[in-house]
């Protein structure tokens, strides 16, 4: 299966550095031994640069997609985006349930599965976040744990998601999964979207994200239920993004 390299910006970069970002990032991809690897390329970027992105990596062969998106389709819902609003500017993903948002805004797996649902009643293919705090993972709960979260966050969705495994522990610590843990997880969640969804199960990407960066992407990679990685800090610079892309080919 394709690996996905799929970049969150997070709340980083507004819309002129965002265009700067994808000219340098075009430019250094023209660059023989730098091409568009083996990866899908996808960014995550704050909705407000997506439509810079949309028009400056035209053509590119890079995605892009939102953050976050509406449970609702449309209507009196202030400083939501909607599904629509998203494709309509050129995405193709948008992340749900990121760790950040279930603290942050209180999101619980209900929430997410009606925003991924929603998501793909759109037209866009939802990336659902899942994954463990440092209390879990200190107790050795981190499988039921994550894959009780799974299937909430699935609730009412169809086969054709991305799955983000991000242990809480490893998101902007440094500290990265060894790649075992990272397929420990992978293998178990592929598991349990066998039971969700059969066959298709096989076919969807499942993503590791936490303290991803160029010099440990492959070998995370490598293993045989990660399907590619979603990366915040080293995201933000198009070296080290052009360093993943390389590792991955
Ligand atoms: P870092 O790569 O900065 O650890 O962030 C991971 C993440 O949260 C991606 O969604």
């Amino acid at each position: 299966m394709k690996n996905l390299l799929a970049l969150n910006w997070k709340m980083n970069k507004t819309p002129s550095e965002a265009q700067a970002w994808a000219e340098e990032l075009q430019s250094k991809l023209a660059l023989s031994e730098s091409k568009l690897g083996d990866a899908e390329l996808a960014i995550m970027a704050p909705a407000i640069d997506l439509q810079a992105l949309s028009w400056f990596l035209k053509d590119s062969g890079v995605a892009i997609g939102g953050q976050d998106v509406s449970a609702h389709e449309s209507g009196a819902y202030t400083g939501e985006i909607s599904a629509a609003m998203l494709k309509d500017v050129g995405a193709k993903y948008a992340v749900v349930g990121h760790s950040e948002r279930r603290e942050y805004h209180n999101e619980d797996d209900a929430g997410v599965a009606a925003k991924a649902a929603q998501a793909q009643a759109g037209g866009l293919v939802p990336i659902v976040c899942v994954g463990e705090g440092l209390d879990v993972r200190e107790r050795g709960e981190q499988v039921p744990y994550t894959l009780a979260q799974l299937r909430g966050s699935l609730a009412g969705v169809g086969a054709d998601v991305v799955i983000a495994y991000e242990p809480v522990w490893a998101i902007g610590t440094g500290k990265t999964a060894t790649a075992e843990d990272a397929e420990e997880l992978a293998a178990a969640i592929r598991a349990e979207l066998r039971t969700l969804y059969g066959e298709s199960a096989d076919s969807i990407q499942i993503l590791y994200g936490g303290s991803v960066k160029p010099d440990n992407i492959a070998s995370i990679c490598a293993k045989p239920n990660v399907n590619g990685a979603l990366v915040g800090g080293a995201s933000l610079k198009v070296a080290d993004v052009v360093g993943m892309n390389d590792a991955l080919k």
